[in-house]
């Protein structure tokens, strides 16, 4: 037994692709249980970069296997485009890609809501990344959706299809003044597809139990982070699945016992994109310096990410919700130059100190962070592969992280290379996997 959670602690962006492509060689499985390609995790090998969106990670690992879940929500024409962007790079899938027949799939109808919903909520706007992500969940809780197993009976697939643009152009229209859409144009759209997908898709619960029978290793690559989550997040700025640890089980049909361990991921700073509360956020020019020297800026949209100091009332929630066992902290090198570093040691609301997280985000919006402020190191870590090689500086200001959220600190990263990472408790994090 000896399968592995990744979660961004965060709010997303936290460097999940490059913890997974390193850890992923103790394992046999990649996962991925929720969201769908709104996620972009970058990974680096030497001077080529791979930003995985829909696919997980594992896949740059030639014997990997893979999954799609049941959690997560699938464009099929653009999970295609991906799968061809990697066979160009030489990368085969057939055979290790395993994607869910109860998947449920974006359609044309869910970008168009997604756009108009967006354009009618002005600067209430939730910032998403307009890839149908919301309203696909949407019909999949309000029991209209069309999964995976639907494409391989074209009269369902039809008749959803057509009951479906009629609810959405009947929406479209009135309530928002937009064009309204052809649902035959988007069944041929999505019958020219079948067969191209039919090789990849299984019944993957089933096929994860028989992995885990035959001792095989599962590491569930989580997308977006806690902060994100449509339970626990930063409600309605969210996403709209799973994306804590729980989200591992109901989003591929492992029971939460056959779970072992979770690492959580978090930046040395923090980041969000898009709208929605940021307590630490750095409105100085300070902020645009550190999204220049850490590169922050969206990996599936390209949009600037919002940067702040490290969040410890967040990173805490993460701990708990998650259940994390051991935190891997990225980006430290980011950092490098900053002559001090606060640290958000807690949260202040109409004069006193917030216990939990609070539950509304126009409370979240208005809490004053409470710093501690540590001295940076101003000299190079960008690379380092020890903790002895660390800056004392450096190694005081992880420790103030470790011991305000109440974390063990496993790993840090110290650049977005596989080798530029120090294993901080290799029995800690790799206990969990044997
Ligand atoms: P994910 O969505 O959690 O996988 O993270 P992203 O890939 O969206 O964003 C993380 C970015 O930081 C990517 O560009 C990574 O290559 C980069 N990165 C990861 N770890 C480090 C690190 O320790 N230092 C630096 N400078 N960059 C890193
Ligand atoms: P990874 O896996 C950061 C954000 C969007 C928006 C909100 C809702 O790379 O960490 P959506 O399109 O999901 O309905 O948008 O969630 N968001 C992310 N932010 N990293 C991500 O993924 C994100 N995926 C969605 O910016 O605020
Ligand atoms: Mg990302």
């Amino acid at each position: 037994m000896s399968n592995m959670v990744i979660v961004g602690a965060q709010w997303g962006d936290e460097g999940k692709g490059k913890m997974v492509d390193l850890l992923c060689d103790r394992f046999d499985v990649v996962a991925r249980y929720q969201g769908g390609h709104n996620a972009g995790h970058t990974v680096r090998i030497g001077d080529r970069q791979f930003v995985m969106h829909l696919i997980p990670t594992g896949i740059l690992h030639p014997d990997k296997e893979c999954v799609i879940g049941n959690g997560v929500v699938i464009d099929p024409e653009y999970l295609l485009n991906e799968i061809s962007q990697l066979e160009a790079l030489g990368i085969s899938l057939r055979g290790r890609l395993f994607i869910s027949t109860r998947a449920h799939l974006i359609l044309a109808y869910h970008r168009a809501i997604e756009v108009a919903t967006e354009r009618a909520l002005g600067d209430k706007k939730i910032g998403t990344t307009f890839r149908g992500i919301g309203p696909c969940y949407e019909d999949k809780a309000a029991r209209s959706g069309v999964r995976v197993c639907d494409l391989f009976h074209p009269e369902v697939l039809r008749e959803r299809i057509f009951e479906n643009v009629k609810t959405k152009n009947a929406l479209l229209t009135t309530l928002y003044q937009a064009e309204p859409l052809d649902a035959q144009a988007i069944l041929d759209q999505v019958m020219a597809l079948v067969e191209k997908l039919k090789p990849y898709a299984t019944d993957t619960a089933a096929w994860l139990a028989g992995a885990m029978k035959a001792g095989k290793r599962i590491l569930f690559e989580g997308a977006q982070a806690i902060m994100l989550d449509l339970d626990h997040g930063t409600y309605p700025f969210v996403t709209s699945s799973s994306a804590g640890a729980g989200g591992a089980c109901t989003g591929t049909g492992v029971p939460p016992t056959r779970i072992d361990g979770v690492i959580g991921v978090a930046k040395a700073y923090a980041t969000r994109v898009g709208g929605g509360p940021f307590p630490t956020e750095i409105k100085t020019p300070l902020g645009e310096q550190i999204r220049q020297r850490g590169g922050e800026y969206g990996a599936s949209t390209g949009r600037p990410r919002r940067c702040g100091w490290f969040d410890v009332p967040a990173a805490r929630y993460a701990g708990r919700i998650n259940g994390i066992d051991a935190l891997a902290i990225t980006k430290i090198d980011v950092l490098d130059t900053l002559e001090e570093i606060p640290i958000c040691s807690g949260y202040r609301y109409r004069n006193s100190d917030l216990k939990e997280m609070p539950c509304e985000s126009s409370v979240l919006e208005n809490v004053e962070p409470v710093y501690r402020v540590f001295p940076g190191w101003q000299s190079p870590t960008l690379g380092l592969t020890s903790r002895e090689a660390l800056p004392q500086k450096a190694q005081d200001y992880l420790l103030a992280l470790s011991e305000l959220t109440e974390m063990e600190i496993a790993m840090i990263s110290t650049g977005p290379e596989r080798n530029q990472t120090i294993l901080l408790h290799e029995a800690k994090i790799f206990g969990l996997m044997v």
